[in-house]
């Protein structure tokens, strides 16, 4: 048997036993995160407190257009350092505030923003600012409701709408970003700790400035905590810059829901931090970690970091956006049920923050996803289901596994190797013995259409004998020590490692080139993969398991001569992007890459999925999981998923069951287990295991029309794949903090995984509003009401997964079983059309060829689907399908905006013959009298009465279904349904 070593080792201990908190730092064991929260509390016990900061308002300098202003801040306690504050507002009505020190002894980092943003943003031309006495405000909105205001002292920059705050940045004056200084100029007391000998006396008179030195105790502390060296574990990091961190109060006082900030297993509306009541007592951390069985409740930070946070009210959706790349920690806080506070505390960096005016939800992912891009749009066969395992251990066993899954008629998509594939951990390189034919194997693979996909880690082995490490050792591009001329050298799966530098462009075309699948000569290539191949990058945080925080030592020095610890969140989502693009540079033209990553920062949407790591086969991991792909969703990355079966332990049948019923509603879908765990692949199940599970995969591949008109819309509107209650309905105060039901796209699905042992029921909440929600597996019809929405109790046996349709939807699926999803190309479809209690119903669909960039040349079919009333009496409907690609070209698809779109371009023409087979109208009042075509054609139709309920709240809705109409699913049509 081969020898498989693993830090991992499954120990049959209960999970909370299992995380190792002792890896990593909470706030109090951090130092920077101690000097934030003690400038809190003094603040809160003070009631004095007032921030040191204040805007020079003689140096206020208008840009030569008026659209931005500059101007110099001063700190009270230290009147020799400068600052500038730059607040600008973008085309969109998105505020910039910036932050920096000026003329200080080093430079702060300021590069965060630029690797998260697609491109500089347009400041706007319409805004005119107006330099008052106290401060500087401009008026914008079309509506003109929309005010910032910067007020000269203290420094406080405020968003209203209508006059209400929606936004405060220094509320409560918590701003302070720590000059550099050197222990020489602290010794000689010149700054720093100035404490007069009568003490402290902060309540009277905080700001007197006594004697020569200002008197900074009162803000900074009393003590010099951990400046210029820190210690953690066996680790001690030498902090050779010394204090630098940032911290910042950002309040909605508003607003009393706040979300976002992903990744933490928390709930999705964000418990306390801070108050009376805490829910938690750490912050919320922002600092990427492989964090080993991590708990399923907690504010620990995970594997990657979008320092993004919505805040809600039935009034308004706004958020903001701290384009920082260090270790962050959050406070959060409701002084009251209708307001929010944040603390902000980043290790390093310029003080940087986005506010998104909103004021709905949608608007602000439109508004965020213009600065950070919006998700890519798949490739259609990744939104199939993707089985892996750590690990398939040779080529006959991917061949077996496949063929099981045939045999067994079981639909998969993608069949993914872990990091046993490769020969000693030196990713690229084969190990021969147990694969011997890796191109032959992965063409097998793709045969019908299927995808493999394989990992390439970014640590790399120190041993010359692997090309990769040697070119790249040459090229000089690996991450630096200290002394920033060593190579670091770090503990991972491979031994000894090295890690490339992917902030030093003269990485870039290097990686690109390192997975064409031709021969380049000396150059290294992958000739033995395909252009097909999907890539998995994982371990990017990056995961070191001798460094501290089983990372990188924040003293490591990149490009650019910046620590580690100034962009360690934004470093796993470089490597990611180097690969997308990378995987992309194997084909002239290019085909959608697939590259899955655990690592990731705002903007990783751009460049592929991301998955929730190693949790545990629990429950409580389950459920969680649905809520923290809800979170990473709402913060603009909504291609993900988490492992379905858990990564640790064996769940048994039950669990695997109710894992799939979660994993067929994720946007990415994949089972993967531990190499210590059983085999699990669903063709192992027993029944009547085995054929629930086929029945829900075949769910998901019949409802991958769905899905991927949802992506489309993510890829050119930003509006979320999966979407959680509040944005949907923003004003149903109910459903703000509901996270384990949501919807699926803009497609009326609705539907509420069941993560529960031995569940055999489930309450769904109905939406306030007038509508009606059809159980889409027996058509029972319910109610809801606008005054207060509605909680049904619904059958949720181990087979049943509570799923609706939004009366008023329309729903394109594809009901034939496949093996994979390439061979439903040409099979006809099924609309559902839900008839809303006004009697009528609208869907999309999105189509093209799944795998290019051709759609970006209006290769593509983008229908409308409408049913209404014939006439205000009518019972009847007119059903219709019209071309809404001719009506909105430019907003069709992703990063190009199209003047005109050509109904028969040859992606069109090429499905011409693609047929609906079925229509099925739910919720009609009246049987029909004739149902024809337009043109006049009868169709073949039968109609099932609805039956009222004895209470007469519900009962199961009418059913009319059309039979093979004959219509092309990209003509347009109208149908006659006259009752
Ligand atoms: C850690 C990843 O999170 C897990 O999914 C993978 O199987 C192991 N690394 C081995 O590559």
């Amino acid at each position: 048997m081969r020898a498989f070593r693993s830090l991992l080792v499954l120990a049959a201990v209960p999970a909370a036993l299992a995380f190792k908190s002792q890896d990593f730092k909470t706030c109090s064991q951090s130092g920077f995160c101690r000097r934030g929260r003690a400038l809190s509390a003094r603040a809160s016990e003070s009631p004095s407190w007032r921030s040191p900061y204040s805007v020079d308002a003689s140096s206020i300098a208008l840009s030569s257009d008026q659209a931005s202003f500059i101007a110099a801040v001063k700190s009270s306690i230290y009147p020799d350092v400068k600052f500038s504050l730059d607040v600008r507002i973008h085309d969109d009505g998105v505020v910039r505030v910036r932050m920096d020190e000026v003329d200080g002894l080093r430079k702060h980092y300021d590069e965060a923003a630029s690797w998260a943003l697609l491109d500089e943003p347009k400041v706007s031309q319409q805004v005119q600012w107006k330099v008052g006495k106290d401060g500087v405000s401009a008026v914008y909105g079309a509506k003109k409701d929309v005010e910032v205001k910067v007020a000269f002292e203290p420094l406080k920059v405020t968003l209203l709408r209508n006059g209400k705050e929606q936004v405060v940045l220094n509320n409560r004056g918590l701003l302070h970003m720590e000059h550099f200084r050197t222990k020489e100029s602290v010794a000689k007391g010149k700054e720093g700790i100035a404490v007069p000998e009568e003490g402290l006396d902060i309540d009277d008179d905080a700001q007197v400035v006594l004697g020569a030195h200002p008197r900074t105790a009162w803000f900074e502390g009393e003590q010099e905590d951990s400046w210029w060296e820190e210690t953690f574990n066996s680790f001690t990091d030498p902090k050779p810059r010394g204090p630098e961190s940032l911290s910042v109060d950002i309040d909605f006082p508003n607003h009393g829901h706040v979300y976002g900030i992903p990744q933490h297993a928390t709930r999705l509306d964000l418990p306390t931090t801070t108050g009376e009541n805490a829910h938690y007592s750490d912050p919320y951390r922002l600092y990427n970690a492989d964090v080993f069985e991590y708990l399923a409740d907690s504010t620990t930070s995970l594997y990657g970091s979008i320092p993004f946070m919505h805040a809600h009210s039935a009034d308004s959706t706004v958020a903001i956006f701290n384009a920082v790349g260090s270790d962050t920690f959050i406070d959060i806080g409701h002084p009251t049920a209708k307001s929010s506070t944040s603390h902000w505390i980043s290790e390093t960096g310029i003080l940087d923050v986005f506010i998104f005016p909103g004021p709905t939800p949608a608007d602000v992912f439109a508004q965020y996803t213009r600065l950070t891009g919006t998700p890519a749009l798949p490739a259609h066969w990744a939104l199939g289901y993707h089985q892996c395992r750590w690990n398939y251990v040779s080529s006959d066993d991917v061949r077996t596994v496949q063929k099981r899954f045939d045999e067994e008629d079981i639909p998969v998509d993608v069949f993914w190797l872990d990091i046993e594939y490769s020969e000693e951990h030196k990713y690229f390189i084969w190990d021969r013995k147990h694969f011997p034919d890796p191109v032959d194997m992965i063409k097998d693979v793709e045969a019908i259409g299927r995808h493999m996909v394989v990992i390439v880690d970014p640590h790399l082995k120190r041993t010359n004998d692997y090309p990769v490490y040697k070119q790249a050792t040459e090229l000089g591009i690996l991450v630096k020590k200290g002394d920033g001329t060593t190579d670091y050298e770090g503990w991972c799966w491979s031994g000894s490692s090295a890690w490339v530098d992917f902030f030093n462009p003269g990485s870039w075309d290097w990686w690109k080139s390192l997975f064409k699948t031709e021969s380049q000569g000396e150059q290294w290539s992958w000739v033995d993969s395909t252009v097909d191949t999907g890539i998995w990058n994982d371990m990017n945080e990056p995961s070191i398991f001798n460094g501290p925080e089983i990372s990188m030592p924040r003293e490591n020095i990149h490009y650019g001569g910046w620590e580690h610890r100034d962009l360690h969140n934004i470093n796993g989502m470089l490597f990611h992007n180097l690969t997308s693009q990378a995987a992309m540079a194997r084909t002239d033209p290019p085909k959608r890459p697939f590259v899955l990553t655990r690592s990731f920062y705002a903007g990783s949407q751009r460049f592929g999925a991301m998955w929730t790591g190693d949790n545990l086969g629990t429950w409580e991991h389950m459920a969680v999981g649905v809520k923290m792909v809800l979170a990473n969703n709402i913060a603009g990355f909504s291609f993900a998923g988490s492992d379905v079966g858990g990564f640790f332990g064996n769940p048994e049948p039950e669990m695997l069951v109710r894992w799939y019923g979660v994993g067929i509603f994720s946007p990415f879908f994949r089972a993967h287990a531990h190499i210590d765990t059983k085999r699990r692949e669903p063709f192992l199940l027993d029944e009547p295991y085995k054929g629930i599970v086929r029945d829900m995969l075949r769910l998901r591949y019949a409802m991958l029309p769905v899905w991927y008109t949802a992506f489309r819309e993510a890829s050119v509107t930003g509006l979320p794949v999966v979407r959680p209650h509040f944005v949907v309905f923003p004003q149903d105060e109910n459903g703000f903090s509901l996270d384990d039901q949501f919807f699926v796209g803009g497609s009326g699905l609705l539907v509420k995984p069941v993560t529960r042992k031995g569940a055999t029921e489930e309450t769904v909440y109905l939406p306030a509003e007038d509508q009606v929600y059809y159980d889409y597996f027996n058509d029972y019809a319910y109610r809801s009401t606008s005054s207060k929405g509605k909680e049904i109790t619904v059958s949720a046996e181990l087979h049943q997964i509570p799923l609706f349709i939004r009366g008023g939807s329309i729903i394109p699926t594809r009901e034939r079983p496949r093996r994979s999803s390439p061979l439903m190309k040409r099979d006809p479809f099924t609309l559902r059309v839900a008839l809303s209690s006004d009697g009528s119903a609208r869907g999309e669909l999105y189509l093209d060829d799944g795998e290019t960039f051709s759609h970006q040349q209006g290769q593509f079919v983008w229908r409308e689907f409408a049913a209404e009333k014939p006439t205000k009496k009518s019972k009847g409907v007119r059903i219709s399908s019209r071309d809404l690609a001719a009506q909105k070209p430019a907003e069709a698809v992703d990063h190009v905006a199209l003047t005109t779109y050509d109904s028969s371009n040859a992606f069109a023409k090429d499905i011409a013959d693609v047929r609906v087979e079925k229509i099925v109208v739910l919720g009609l009042p009246a049987k029909p009298s004739s149902v024809t075509i337009e043109s006049g054609k009868e169709l073949r139709w039968t109609y099932t009465p609805g039956v009222a309920s004895s209470d007469k709240k519900g009962g199961t809705a009418s059913v009319l279904v059309i039979r093979d109409p004959k219509l092309a699913i990209t003509g347009d049509w109208s149908i006659l349904v006259q009752a």
